[in-house]
């Protein structure tokens, strides 16, 4: 497939260069033009190019940028794309650690949608709630009969069976989770976030958590702001709350 990556940081790069494994065809950009990635394309094989450029004759598009660099996307990138591209948001919401209040985001609550709405674009969640480190050595985990499951979500049913072709190819399986609406349950905060479980115990959490949002919301958001109070001040520590 022919894919264009948003983004050549920790998670870009890394997507990239499992992909380009595969044999896929990949661009990449990011905030500071091509000349900045000619590194990377060296060590990995990808294509540098422009934003105006990266979404150009792509089957996926990828976007791993932080949430907040959103509204810095150039909006007509993303005008006249055939539907069946799949644009795929890596994205998550650190309003303390990161990102700061964005406005709309707060009211839904919802990572995703508000991508959605922003972009103008119907996009698919997925690769957000795995820690790079965790997909670094997917290959050694692909035979296992226990392999780590990706929440999938979005409203465009080819644009997430290309996703779920893409997260099978590296050696996950997927779980479908549903529209983007219900994108949450894979979002910061939620039980299966970067918890790295196999497909039973995944449909098992997630079924838990049930489908109401305004039930689960104060749930989720308040974790989420327990877990970038940690995150500050004890990165590790938090790294060992995914464990258990
Ligand atoms: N790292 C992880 O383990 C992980 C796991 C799951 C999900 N995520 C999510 O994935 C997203 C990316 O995370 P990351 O760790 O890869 O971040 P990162 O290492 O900080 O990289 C961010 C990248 O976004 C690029 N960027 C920012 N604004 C841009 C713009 N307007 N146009 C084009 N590119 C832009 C940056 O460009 P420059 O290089 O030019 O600055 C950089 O390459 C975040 O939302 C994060 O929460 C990360």
């Amino acid at each position: 497939m022919r894919i264009g990556i948003i983004g050549s940081g920790e998670m870009g790069s890394l997507l990239a260069s499992k992909f380009v494994a595969l044999g896929h065809t990949v661009s990449i950009t990011n905030s500071r033009g091509p000349q900045s990635m000619r590194q990377l394309a060296e060590n990995i094989g990808v294509q540098p190019t422009t934003i105006e450029e990266v979404t150009k004759n792509r089957d996926v598009i990828v976007i791993a940028i932080p949430q907040k660099s959103i509204l810095d996307l150039p909006r007509n990138i993303f005008n006249n794309l055939s539907k069946d591209i799949a644009i795929i948001d890596t994205g998550n919401y650190y309003p303390n650690l990161r990102d700061g209040i964005l406005s709309g985001l707060d009211q839904s609550g919802i990572d995703s949608l508000w991508v959605q709405e922003m972009l103008g674009v119907t996009i698919v969640k997925a690769f957000n709630s795995i820690l790079a480190t965790s997909i670094k050595d997917v290959e050694e985990l692909r035979d296992r009969n226990d392999r780590i499951a990706l929440p999938v979500s979005g409203d465009n049913m080819g644009a997430k069976k290309t996703t779920f072709k893409l997260v099978q190819e590296l050696g996950f399986d997927y779980l479908d989770i549903g529209n983007i609406h219900k994108s949450w349950k894979q979002q910061p905060g939620s039980t299966i976030y970067c918890k790295d479980v196999n497909l039973v115990t995944m449909k098992k959490k997630v079924e838990e958590m049930g489908d109401d949002w305004y039930q689960m919301q104060n749930i989720v958001l308040s974790k989420r702001s327990r877990d970038e109070k940690l995150m500050k001040a004890d990165y590790t520590a938090y790294l060992e709350t995914l464990k258990s």
